[in-house]
């Protein structure tokens, strides 16, 4: 037997012993009752008992250790041509002061605080602060506009928020702080307080009273030392994205992500403390949370936090350039960047300028990778190229090849095996396992292993109906593929409404929302649509209210800033075409399955229940219009 099988399998026969091992590599302040917690199905909850800081964990610890020296974060931003490195006594210290401003300004245990930040060092060092005072914090991605970042701080209700005047993508500075005071404006919560990090690119104006200059609040501020929380409180609340508007507010504990994480790095990375680790994501995603900021720091690695852009920031060389300049020996980021990197260099002529030899894997996740830039990545590169499964619910990979631990034969197209934990199981509409090869829901069986949601912030019971209610026993992961003979897992398609745009996770839910609130739209539908280089890409389907004879190309540019406007421009929303009518079954629910499927060029056949045939006719001329199938999809 392989010794990943052998590890997985006592994993499931003996939770406790295992991860009550994996816990030993932590610093507890008082070690746990019960590994697990198991008597109040379907909550479980891990380490129960125990009291640890997982902020101690993360930086003092290595400085205990005498780690202090070494680099602990490496900010690399060729979009503001800075490199700048803080050490761990120097993140200790920056940390321990900005935990002491927060307290001064009146967070405690258990208070929310929200962080809306482009990738500085101060995001990482707001995080750490808030988990050193045991507060709870919910970073909010820069590239979501107001009404996003109102709708989490009016769930979360944070007494603070830590911000920044400015982000910076290529090409134009992104005014971060009337996003801010645009949310607070519409929230009926309102933060007592915001620290705004002032940026040289662009200062932002402070609202006397309220915000505070993050220079004067560190200035004033004393250290302050870890305070040790229970393994089961929250550590943080990230919201994604769900079937409607409202985001889901994914919970995290303190002790199970820690051991997880912790795990994580040495097993399915294989990392060892004093190596440079790189997630080339944003601390607004779990990525980040996971894997630029907790994972590496908690394994005493050295974590890259990069301002920039897999092309462009200055070219498809860029991740080479970091790579060869920081001594990174491990890179992790989504296929879609790989997708930009191949499309501007397919012959790999930047990756010949750079010393590579020190680097050893790749890995892969956020959305499907597709078999092509797999395998051009391994061909161009010459390590592993490792594609991994994970959710933001999950907090770190369901399936991987686990390199710390044996290399297992690629499957292109398939993110491997289950990880310790993890009971994977494919069920079809009744519940009942489906054999290899057959398509299905996939599944986890009951109880999660530690990291992943005990629960939704608030919300126990949205939690119970969302993933555990459709089949009782089982955690439902809102994706949907098969296993082959050898138990490898392939990922094939959500079967929500959520959509994969450039590895970021979003709702055509949401989008739906706010074009419907067009004082011109009737009703609406919006559709992920394939795309080479994002995965997929929003297209939206709208019918005018009877009586509006405006232009519609006027409309639909107002729908496509609208979007912008209250989502953000993340969603990549500018697909958007009147229609006369939408398909619909005889009940009334609208056929976007069907509408995708034409658009994307597949086979599909005349749903049974449809109301009106012809419609279809019609949506297929509007689609064509904007250019879809794509000429050679399908
Ligand atoms: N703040 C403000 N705006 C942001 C932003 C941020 N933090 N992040 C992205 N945006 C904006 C971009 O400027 C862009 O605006 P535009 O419409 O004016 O061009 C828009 O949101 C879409 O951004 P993005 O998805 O990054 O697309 P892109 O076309 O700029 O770049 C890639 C394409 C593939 C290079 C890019 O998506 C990428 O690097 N992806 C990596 C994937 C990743 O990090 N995934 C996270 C999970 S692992
Ligand atoms: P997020 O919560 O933003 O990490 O998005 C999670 C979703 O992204 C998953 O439920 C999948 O739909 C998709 N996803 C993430 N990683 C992969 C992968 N390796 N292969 C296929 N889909 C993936």
């Amino acid at each position: 037997m392989s010794v990943y099988r052998a590890i997985w399998e006592r994993s499931l026969r003996d939770p406790e012993g295992f991860w009550g091992e994996a816990a030993e590599a932590l610093h507890w302040d008082r070690r746990w009752d019960r590994v697990l917690d198991a008597s109040r199905p379907p909550f479980y909850r891990w380490f129960a008992g125990g009291l640890l800081n997982t902020c101690y964990n993360a930086v003092d610890r290595h400085v205990a250790a005498g780690r202090g020296g070494q680099a602990a974060l490496i900010h690399d931003s060729p979009v503001t041509g800075t490199v700048r490195t803080l050490t761990y006594a120097e993140l200790q210290q920056d940390v321990a002061r900005f935990a002491g401003a927060l307290v001064r300004l009146g967070a405690r245990k258990g208070d929310r605080v929200v962080v809306y930040m482009p990738m500085v060092p101060e995001a990482i060092v707001a995080m750490l602060a808030c988990a050193r005072i045991g507060a709870i914090h919910s970073v909010v991605f820069g590239g979501f506009a107001s009404h996003e970042l109102a709708k989490r701080i009016e769930d979360a209700k944070p007494v603070l928020v830590v911000s920044a005047s400015c982000g910076i993508e290529p090409g134009r500075v992104v005014p971060y702080k009337p996003l801010l005071d645009a949310a607070i404006e519409q929230c009926n919560h309102k933060p007592r307080h915001c620290i705004v990090l002032q940026r040289p690119q662009l200062r932002a104006e402070l609202v006397r009273g309220r915000d505070l200059d993050w220079e004067e609040a560190m200035a004033d501020a004393h250290a302050v030392d870890c305070v040790p929380v229970a393994a089961t409180d929250p550590l943080y609340i990230l919201y994604t994205s769900g079937t409607t508007g409202q985001p889901k507010g994914i919970v995290r504990d303190q002790g199970g992500h820690a051991v997880a994480l912790l795990w994580s790095m040495r097993n399915i990375y294989g990392v060892q403390p004093g190596e440079v680790y790189w997630a080339a994501s944003d601390v607004g995603w779990v990525v980040g949370h996971s894997y630029i900021c907790y994972g590496p720091l908690l394994n005493g690695n050295t974590t890259i936090v990069y301002e920039g852009k897999p092309v462009g920031t200055p070219d498809p060389g860029a991740f080479w350039r970091v790579i060869a300049q920081q001594g990174v020996k491990v890179l992790f980021t989504a296929p879609t960047a790989f997708r930009a990197i191949r499309k501007e260099d397919p012959e790999g002529a930047h990756l010949k300028r750079y010393d590579l030899s020190h680097f050893r894997a790749l890995f892969l996740a956020g959305e499907r990778c597709d078999p092509d830039t797999l395998l051009w990545a391994e061909a161009q590169l010459g390590v592993p190229v490792i594609d991994h499964w994970w959710q933001t619910e999950t907090g770190w990979a369901i399936c991987a090849n686990p390199l710390g631990i044996e290399k297992l034969p690629v499957k292109p197209g398939s993110p491997t095996l289950p990880m310790p934990g993890y009971d994977v199981r494919v069920l079809d509409e009744d519940g009942h396992e489906v054999p290899p090869g057959k398509l299905g829901a996939i599944c986890i069986k009951l109880p999660l292993p530690p990291s992943c949601l005990p629960t939704l912030w608030n919300a126990d019971q949205r939690f119970v109906q969302s993933y555990l209610s459709r089949y009782p026993g089982y955690y439902l992961t809102g994706d949907a593929g098969f296993k082959d003979e050898d138990g490898y897992l392939f990922i094939m398609s959500r079967i929500d409404d959520v959509i994969n745009v450039a590895g970021h996770r979003l709702s055509t839910g949401a989008m739906e929302e706010v074009l419907a609130s067009h004082p011109a739209v009737a009703e609406c539908a919006v559709i992920g649509v394939a795309d080479e280089l994002k995965g997929e890409l929003p297209l939206g389907l709208v019918v005018l209210k009877a009586g509006v004879d405006r232009p519609h190309a006027d409309i639909e540019r107002e729908l496509v800033q609208k979007v912008r406007d209250e989502i953000g421009p993340v969603a990549a929303f500018k697909l958007v075409t009147v229609v006369k009518r939408l398909p619909k079954t005889r009940s009334g629910k609208i056929l976007r399955g069907t509408m995708k499927k034409i658009a994307d060029g597949q086979p599909w056949t005349m749903p049974a229940t449809i109301d009106d045939p012809a419609i279809l006719d019609e949506i297929a001329q509007a689609l064509a219009k904007l250019g879809y199938p794509r000429t050679g999809a399908g």
